[in-house]
């Protein structure tokens, strides 16, 4: 039995609404449910706002909270619990998540064709990806479900998440990856935290499929990004980059996409803050692809060109070296489609070039990420010089992922050795950024001789 479980929440605070229009059914918070039980759409959990106190209240206590050493109001995503689907005094399952920086990155904004531009570090979360603001409520949920065991399928920080949270909870988990297309670094995580890590000879979606089939077995609590519940602790991020904007709303965020569960979360979270009176409008939200693995942006292609079909269609084969969104079957893509259409946003795919290039610069800022996180500022680039985004407008960019998640991607990108899969065989990267290793003596004057030539 896990020392979290015990707490009921109230059916008061919030219920799970199918997003169809046309069905809406209704369940209450304590039903575990993936999928609307009537029509199979995804589920929203909708926060009954009529308990919530006014914004300019809720400002203030979530100010207040930044002084105090409790978890929960220690936390970067239970310090604005109002906005979470839990009872006060629900036990929670933390590993001091959220309180990510907000970054002035100056070469980045300089190679993007902007006058400035922040990067919003989720990287720095505690197992170092955005993962942990969306696993402290949907683990603490699996708690409140009286949950055995957690599983998800995952390109590998999805899990080593949850392994951490399960770890702390006390929860058996299991997770399921692609054989051979995970980064050492996430697979080291999940083994460390003592999950079982199974590991299948397919790609991402066939993990995701079969986790789907183990989904109705009452013992087990699926965590992907369809389980509402990791999206509802995903979305305080929006709650947390305006309070460090001082509730200023920027004109644009950008964020890469893959399953899709974060853009649907920061969609809800500004529309939630919007609903709450805490700000007045919305910023554009953009969700940049890697060009080999981009069902979504072809997608808003066709349905903003009027060509071609209207229906979602998955792709083929993903490739990209940026393995964390190597994704033909996104499942989200539904609650994600509602964000970029709310916000008047934009989809769009980068090429491995674009993204690599990316990476180096925003390491050259001092900051680092995964090549997944760096599709927004190859993104953003594309956009200035489309004048879509202009030069003196806000820009925040979403960094998904720590740099340490993936050393071999930098490390070949700077000895001039990445290749990118590509539909038509291998293709070179060029390393236009690379800072190569030097060899040298071990004596002062090689030293000093090194260090007076020219970079
Ligand atoms: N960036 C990183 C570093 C990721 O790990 C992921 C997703 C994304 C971006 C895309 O986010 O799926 O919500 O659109 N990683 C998942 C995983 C799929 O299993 O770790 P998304």
């Amino acid at each position: 039995m896990s020392p979290f479980s015990n707490t009921q929440p109230s059916t008061e605070i919030a219920t799970q609404r199918c997003i169809e229009p046309n069905c809406a059914a209704e369940y209450s918070i304590n039903e575990r449910l993936y999928v609307c039980r009537h029509c199979g759409s995804l589920l929203d959990v909708e926060l009954n706002i009529a308990g919530v106190v006014g914004a300019e209240t809720l400002k203030q206590r979530w100010a207040e909270r930044r002084n105090s050493f409790d978890i929960k109001d220690r936390s970067g995503v239970w310090r604005y619990r109002e906005l979470l689907p839990f009872a006060e005094g629900a036990s929670i399952v933390s590993l001091y998540e959220g309180n990510t920086p907000l970054y002035e990155a100056p070469r980045c904004a300089a190679y993007a064709g902007l006058r400035s531009l922040k990067l919003k570090h989720q990287g720095c979360n505690p197992t170092g990806s955005f993962k942990d603001t969306g696993m402290t409520t949907a683990v603490t949920q699996a708690c409140i479900l009286s949950a055995r065991t957690v599983v998800c399928a995952s390109t590998g920080n999805t899990a080593a998440s949850l392994a951490a949270y399960a770890a702390r909870a006390g929860l058996s988990c299991a997770i399921l990856v692609p054989h051979g297309q995970v980064s050492h670094a996430k697979l080291a995580q999940s083994l460390d935290y003592g999950a079982q890590v199974l590991e299948i000879d397919s790609n991402f979606d066939s993990a995701m499929r079969v986790i789907q089939e183990l989904a109705d077995d009452e013992s087990i609590y699926l965590v992907n990004s369809i389980n509402p519940f990791r999206i509802e602790g995903q979305k305080t991020v929006a709650a947390e980059l305006l309070e460090q904007l001082d509730w200023q709303v920027p004109d644009h965020v950008v964020m890469p996409g893959g399953n899709l569960g974060n853009s649907s979360a920061l969609g809800k979270g500004f529309s939630d803050l919007l609903r709450l009176g805490l700000i007045d409008r919305l910023p554009e939200i953009t969700v940049v692809q890697a060009e080999g693995a981009a069902p979504f942006a072809k997608f808003f292609a066709r349905e903003t060109t009027d060509k071609g079909s209207k229906e979602f269609a998955n792709v083929e084969h993903p490739q990209t070296l940026a393995t964390a969104i190597k994704i033909a079957a996104p499942v989200s893509w539904p609650k994600a489609w509602r964000t970029v259409t709310s916000t008047k946003g934009r989809v769009l795919a980068v090429s491995e070039q674009e993204i690599a290039d990316a990476k180096a610069m925003i390491g050259r800022d001092g900051i680092g990420c995964e090549p997944a996180s760096a599709t927004t500022v190859a993104g953003i680039k594309r956009l200035t010089s489309a004048d879509v985004i202009r030069q003196h407008q806000s820009v925040v960019a979403i960094l998904t992922g720590h740099e340490l998640k993936d050393t071999d991607y930098v490390i070949r990108y700077h000895r001039d050795q990445l290749i990118a899969p590509g539909q038509v065989g291998d293709q070179p990267i060029k390393s236009t950024f690379a800072n190569r290793p030097i060899r040298v003596a071990g004596t002062r004057d090689a030293i000093l001789k090194s260090l007076r030539k020219e970079p």
